[in-house]
């Protein structure tokens, strides 16, 4: 038998952990930028749908960065405007620059986040810019999304190692984040890019992101599962407090410009965890589950997530 009875977890609760954790589902951005193709505009607003459907609130549509550098997600376009009225949920969208903004401006997006990096060598592959320079791109892009009400999150990459640089120091990203803090976005998501951070270190940094006057509640994190480490990394941060997590249904992504990036944590996975704990999300397992199935089949290839590989048949049986 590979699936529990019912496909769910059995709940056991355990001590100092939050109530309720907020999924910033990144499928539809982290996790198609990164297919080999490009899939269809309209399967990627029948996927967004779906997600919503599953009960994720806050749904990272796509990306308004230069077409050139990102050509699977060169519909976002079309694309918003096919999911930008549904109802209860969030739709951050990515953007480099103002042209990015005044791209997402147009369409009516009321989230933003804007994408630094830990390190000058991701800074350079992935923005063409200094780390500085970036930061200095970045800085009129915050002002104007606050100015017109827009809630900004701060990505911040590479911040425990870098496939060019190695271990990432901790001043080095607590310094960025503050940067980041201090221009005004409302959210930072520490992102570990190629999946190399382990529990320990996720709570020294943010211990000392916290001594540096940023507060946990105001952190999401971003964990992709290159050595396995993204669950437990997730428990670590939501011991620390933190109560946004970032996640990627069927653990789809990597990030086009560092290599060893894999998927990112699956989100099913998460769920798994957190309902198992007792912890609430507000996502139907199954029908998120069913969303990822329906998905891999589009993309022709299995989902990496071992919980939707677990409840896959019973998930895609039910949906027929
Ligand atoms: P650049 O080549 O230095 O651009 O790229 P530029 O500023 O010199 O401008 C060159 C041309 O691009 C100009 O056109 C601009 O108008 C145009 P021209 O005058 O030559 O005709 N341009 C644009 N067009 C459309 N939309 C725009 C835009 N900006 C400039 N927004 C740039 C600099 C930042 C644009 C480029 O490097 C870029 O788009 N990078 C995006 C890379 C990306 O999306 N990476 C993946 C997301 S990050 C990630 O996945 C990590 C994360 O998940 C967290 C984690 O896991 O760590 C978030
Ligand atoms: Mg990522």
């Amino acid at each position: 038998m590979t699936t529990a009875p019912g496909g769910l977890p059995m709940t056991v609760p355990a001590d100092g952990l939050p109530a309720r954790v907020r999924i910033h589902e990144v499928g539809a951005r982290d996790g198609l930028q990164n297919e080999q193709g490009v899939v269809p505009t309209e399967v990627k607003a029948e996927f967004v749908r779906r997600l919503a459907d599953a009960g994720l609130t806050t749904i990272e549509a796509t990306s308004f960065v230069h077409p050139k550098w990102v050509p699977q997600l060169a519909d976002a376009e079309r694309l918003f405007p096919l999911v930008r009225d549904l109802e209860g949920v969030r739709l951050p969208v990515l953007v480099p620059n103002e042209r990015g903004l005044d791209r997402a401006l147009a369409l009516g997006a009321r989230e933003v986040a804007v994408f630094a990096s830990a390190t000058e060598s991701f800074a350079r592959a992935n923005l063409n810019r200094t780390v500085d320079e970036a930061l200095a791109m970045f800085a009129p892009v915050v002002t104007r999304a606050v100015e017109h009400g827009l809630t900004v999150r701060g990505y911040l990459s590479m911040c425990f190692g870098d496939p060019w640089e190695g271990p990432v120091p901790v001043d080095r990203v607590v310094a960025v984040c503050r940067r980041l803090r201090d221009m005004g976005c409302d959210e930072l998501s520490l992102g570990d890019t190629i999946g190399v951070a382990t529990p320990g270190h996720v709570r020294r940094l943010l211990t000392e992101l916290n001594e540096a006057g940023v507060p946990t509640g105001t952190l999401a994190v971003h964990f992709h599962d290159t050595y396995g480490q993204a669950l437990a990394n997730t428990l670590a941060a939501l011991q620390h407090g933190v109560t946004t997590v970032d996640a990627s249904a069927g653990g789809l992504g990597g990030c086009p410009y560092a290599k060893s990036a894999t998927g990112n944590l699956a989100t099913e996975d998460l769920v798994w965890m957190l309902h198992g704990l007792g912890i609430e999300t507000g996502v139907d397992l199954g029908r998120l589950t069913a969303t990822s199935v329906w998905l891999a089949g589009e993309l022709g290839r299995p989902s990496p997530s071992r919980t939707v590989r677990a409840l896959g048949g019973a998930a895609s049986h039910k949906e027929s």
